[in-house]
């Protein structure tokens, strides 16, 4: 079949939305007719190259729709289920998994990421000429055919753009709170950068019920979403960040700051806006040939923890199926991190509009 998709052939750009070929599902696979799909920095990164992509590609990786067709074999999904897509599917069953460490398991990712399907091959194809499967799921399409491990039923009551972002952002930002953070009401958080992700964190120390949560960021739009989120207090960046928040915190610091960024200069000087025996938790990803310096001997004396977070760090299937029913149950309010929503053909328009730093969550809505 015919499909719109958005491609990527170099590093540097640009994304160019085309009519592709998709193959049907075979054994294992299934056919998504997206409902919606989020914008989110990490294929920004891809773009650019900071985390580099194997090209030619569909991009995309935040993605929700209905199940259209099922090939052999496919036990997981049935034909009118609603789904959200799932980068990081796990075993369940390796020595991380066990652990429930299961952000840390690559048995199924092995493949899902590999660009190809199971058996080797891609389904999707431009002249004959394979393109590859970006992240395994590929949601900047209409339609899209992923491996039943990528596909997690939702509720029909769950709105497709809401799915979508739980499938990137909102899993990573409040996985970052409430699982490496560990936020507990006791508690005064700071969220550096207040993107599809941050925002997610600050939901995430929200839902934990911390007493403070201060919202950094550059942009000054950002003040009044991050407050609807849950930010009691918000930081216009400047030089003096970190001795605002030690004002704030009785000169002590946060029992944990979580840095949704990913610049290295900001992960360095924001462990010094952690208390004494608090926690850096590291979201924001820099590019790899980026190092970060962090001085041992305070960190010891002081005892402080600097930790990394991947996606929603547990189980990911069981995190979208327990943000979806906290969205249902009022506890989430994910819908209002989305500021806008585009047709896929202005996704250059979308990145463009996120790098602006003014945005929430920008969704690709399709038909
Ligand atoms: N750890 C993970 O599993 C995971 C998952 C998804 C995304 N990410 C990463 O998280 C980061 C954020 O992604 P996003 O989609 O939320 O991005 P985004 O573009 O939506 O948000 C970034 C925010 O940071 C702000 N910002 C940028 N530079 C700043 C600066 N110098 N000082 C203060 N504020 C600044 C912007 O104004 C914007 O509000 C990216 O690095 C992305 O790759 C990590
Ligand atoms: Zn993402
Ligand atoms: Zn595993």
């Amino acid at each position: 079949m015919k499909i719109n998709a958005v491609t990527l052939d170099a590093v540097g750009g640009p994304v160019q939305v085309e009519e592709v070929d998709l193959e049907q599902p075979h054994e294992g696979e299934v056919l998504v007719k997206m409902g919606a799909s989020g914008v989110c920095h990490s294929d920004q990164h891809s773009i650019t190259g900071q985390h580099p992509a194997d090209l030619p590609c569909v991009l995309g990786h935040e993605g929700a729709g209905e199940v259209v067709a099922v090939g052999l074999g496919v036990s997981r999904v049935k034909v009118g289920d609603h789904i959200a897509l799932n980068w990081q599917p796990n075993c369940g069953n390796c020595f991380y998994c066990d652990r429930s460490e299961h952000a840390l398991c690559r048995e199924v990712t092995k493949t899902v990421w590999s660009g190809y399907m199971a058996d080797g091959t891609s389904r999707i194809s431009r002249d004959g000429k394979p393109l590859l499967h970006y992240s395994g799921v590929s949601t900047w399409a209409d339609h899209m055919v992923v491996d039943q491990a990528c596909c997690e039923v939702i509720p029909d009551e769950v709105p497709y753009e809401v799915a979508a972002i739980i499938g990137c952002a909102v899993a990573t930002g409040v996985g970052a709170a409430i699982y490496r953070g560990q936020v507990s009401p006791d508690h005064r958080v700071v969220v550096v950068g207040a993107g599809g992700v941050g925002l997610s964190a600050i939901m995430g120390a929200s839902m934990a019920g911390a007493k403070q949560i201060i919202a950094v960021d550059q942009s000054p739009e950002k003040e009044l979403i991050a407050r609807e989120l849950g930010a009691t207090d918000f930081i216009l960046s400047s030089d003096s960040d970190v001795e605002q928040v030690l004002e704030m915190t009785e000169s002590r610091g946060a029992d944990v700051v979580i840095e949704a960024i990913g610049i290295p200069r900001l992960q360095q000087i924001w462990l010094d806006g952690v208390r004494p025996g608090g926690k850096l938790v590291l979201v924001g990803v820099p590019s790899v040939e980026d190092d970060s310096t962090f001085g041992s001997a305070n960190l010891i004396r002081m005892q402080k923890t600097i930790t990394g977070s991947y996606f929603s760090t547990t189980d990911t299937g069981k995190a979208i199926r327990d943000l979806c029913e906290a969205y249902l149950k009022g506890l989430l309010p994910i819908d209002r991190l989305i500021s806008r929503r585009v047709r896929i053909n202005e996704i250059q328009d979308a990145l463009n509009w996120m790098l602006t730093g003014k945005e929430g969550r920008i969704v690709i809505t399709f038909d």
